[in-house]
């Protein structure tokens, strides 16, 4: 059954749309690859490309994207295949299966779809089971981090991926109430952080929770492990002068990002100071252009969660 607010084409628009067409530009017969389907707009658009020849992989670790894949399959009919699993495992056994793509596509981070329903908990904006899990079959949640992390690691967490001024503060906070009263709801979990940082902080820049919520679902989905990993893997799967298109949307994913291409760019691994290679590595991909695409004032302004994306491209080299 589909769900009853499946988002159609009009209030759907994927992030820097027109800026993934044109650096992946999929031709008829290609193979696509989707590491992100969420409910499948990017994919709609990279499926026009293929007109009707070709294969679309989509690849997604939330089971209920199945109804948006069934509808566009429905409409597309082209060869289209739904992966359920996390994009770095999936890629890495379809590159040891000999699987081979035209095109990779990673849109990182949580769908609309997802922080619009309140019951994944990944919004602090409305009170709700402390989850956060993409995967909701995933043994890790939001609620053990908050209640089973010991308190200097939960000021890491908070810290390293939230980037968040008050983690200590705030880390405190949290072990001082869980002893007497586990966290069960987001709402208890917004009202702890608030409480826990001085007043001026609570009217500053944005929801006080916003910066710790950013951090536990990164945490909890082991977003910058699984980008690690998943890079190599697509750039192994990719055919000669195939592209890879990867949307970042804060910067400690986006310097992964950055990092990998660099790398794989350069080849050579030797230190700076030898004066000849030794390492006999060659350069695997060109980056294209250099510096990551940035929504226009236009997108932005249509669509304010696009504002902190960016896109960065490459291309295997042959
Ligand atoms: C930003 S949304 C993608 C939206 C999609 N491009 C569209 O136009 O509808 C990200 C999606 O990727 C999924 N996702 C994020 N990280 C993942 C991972 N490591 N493995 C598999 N799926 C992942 C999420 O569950 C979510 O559905």
């Amino acid at each position: 059954m589909l769900p009853s607010v499946l988002p159609t084409e009009a209030d759907h628009v994927p992030v820097l749309a027109d800026e993934v067409l044109a650096a992946l530009h999929p031709r008829p017969g290609d193979t696509v690859v989707d590491c992100t389907f969420g409910s499948g707009g990017h994919s709609r658009l990279l499926l026009s490309c293929l007109q009707g020849q070709g294969k679309l992989i989509a690849i997604d670790r939330d089971p209920t994207v199945k109804p948006y894949f069934e509808r566009l399959r429905r409409e597309r009919g082209t060869r289209m295949r739904l992966l359920n699993g996390e994009f770095s495992a999936v890629l890495s056994q379809l590159a040891a299966n000999g699987v081979r793509a035209d095109a990779i596509l990673l849109d990182l981070g949580v769908s609309s779809m997802q922080i619009d329903r309140p019951e994944r908990g990944f919004s602090y904006a409305a009170d709700a089971p402390l989850d956060m899990r993409m995967d909701p079959s995933a043994e890790l949640s939001a609620r053990v981090v908050v209640n089973e992390e010991p308190e200097r690691e939960l000021a890491d967490i908070f810290r390293r991926y939230g980037e968040e001024r008050y983690a200590r503060p705030i880390a405190r906070a949290i072990v001082r109430r869980r002893a007497s009263e586990p966290f069960e709801r987001t709402g208890d979990l917004v009202a702890t952080i608030k409480e826990a940082i001085p007043a001026p902080a609570r009217f500053g820049e944005g929801h006080p929770a916003k910066r710790v919520f950013q951090a536990l679902r990164i945490e909890v989905n082991d977003e910058l492990g699984v980008l690690e990993r998943a890079l190599p893997a697509a750039l192994e799967m990719l055919n000669p002068e195939g592209r890879l298109a990867v949307i970042a949307f804060h910067s400690l994913e986006d310097r992964i990002v950055k990092r990998f291409l660099r790398t794989s760019e350069h080849g050579c691994t030797c230190p700076p100071e030898f004066p000849r290679c030794v390492c006999g590595a060659t350069p695997l991909l060109r980056a294209l252009p250099r510096r990551a695409i940035r929504p226009s004032a236009a997108e932005v302004a249509r669509n304010p969660r696009s504002a902190s994306a960016r896109l960065r491209v490459a291309v295997k080299i042959g």
